[in-house]
């Protein structure tokens, strides 16, 4: 059921590699609440080619863009305020990717390089966007900026390695830039810390199947899926969250607060018989 939640609103959308991501499912709902916006991914995503289905959905036009490329980057804003007509009310950053993870590195033996360059695409990423956004004065008054992070920027999980790095300086940027952007312009910015979710860059995760299953047993409302926590940043986008800001918001059916559940213990008593 649509709102209208969005209505008359202009947005960026970013990282809807397939019909799996967290972003695809964000894009459809925007449309359905009544925003227009551009859609863009790196240029070497683009190869798949599924964002074009997405887009032709949506009547979206692609903006290729690599994350870590502020030249891009400014190409994007400044675009995606002429093809829409007017300031940007929304962006979602939905982007990520660890080399160390991709190539089976472990956290005691990472590549530099790598690391950095995760770092970049991951987080940096979020404050070139905002810099951008501010530079060019393209984000409207009480704009919305989202990204999503991992409950790994607060406690470890081993397999996670150093995505987790990322997501804590992920959610410090959002920090940093809401008091930043809220200051000048009553911009918010806010994280949502997803639930596991399977998709391309959650399957890349050594163990991810084994994880998905305890994260669900573990929260009293089971695992957030990709739809719901699309509804979750339509929220943020609109009005209704004016005064939300600066804040990394769990979006993990309870996870976060359980330390453990009945359906855990009784699988490890389970074991003991
Ligand atoms: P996904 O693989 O569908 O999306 C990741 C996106 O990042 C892709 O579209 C990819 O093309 C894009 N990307 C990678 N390098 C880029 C670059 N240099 N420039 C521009 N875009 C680039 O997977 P998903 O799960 O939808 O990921 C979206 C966000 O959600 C990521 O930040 C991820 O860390 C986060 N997240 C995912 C969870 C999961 O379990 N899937 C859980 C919590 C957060």
């Amino acid at each position: 059921m649509a709102y209208g939640l969005l209505k008359g609103k202009r947005g960026i959308i970013s990282g809807a590699l397939d019909e799996n991501s967290i972003a695809w499912k964000v894009a459809l709902k925007a449309k359905e609440e009544g925003a227009t916006f551009t859609l863009t991914n790196a240029p070497i995503a683009m190869r798949m080619g599924a964002i074009n289905d997405l887009a032709k959905q949506c009547d979206a036009e692609i903006i290729p863009a690599d994350a870590t490329s502020v030249e891009d980057i400014e190409n994007l804003f400044s675009k995606s305020t002429e093809i829409l007509g007017g300031k940007i009310d929304f962006v979602l950053h939905s982007i990520g990717m660890s080399l160390n993870v991709r190539k089976g590195k472990e956290y005691g033996d990472l590549n530099y390089e790598w690391f950095q360059k995760g770092l970049d695409i991951s987080a940096l990423s979020l404050h070139k966007f905002l810099q951008v956004a501010e530079k060019q004065d393209a984000l409207s008054e009480w704009g919305s900026v989202v990204a999503l992070s991992y409950i790994a920027a607060q406690r470890t999980y081993s397999f996670y390695n150093d995505m987790a790095e990322a997501k804590a300086l992920l959610e410090s940027i959002a920090r940093s830039y809401g008091y930043r952007y809220g200051k000048s312009k009553n911009v918010r910015v806010n994280t949502i810390s997803q639930s596991p979710t399977k998709t391309k860059a959650g399957s890349g995760i050594a163990g991810f199947d084994a994880f998905y299953e305890f994260a669900d047993k573990m929260s009293p409302l089971g695992n957030a899926s990709a739809d719901d926590c699309a509804n979750y940043a339509i929220t943020l986008f609109s009005d209704l969250t004016r005064y939300v800001t600066m804040q990394n918001l769990y979006h993990d059916g309870g996870y976060s607060s359980t330390g453990i559940s009945e359906e855990l213990v009784t699988m490890i008593q389970d074991q003991h018989k």
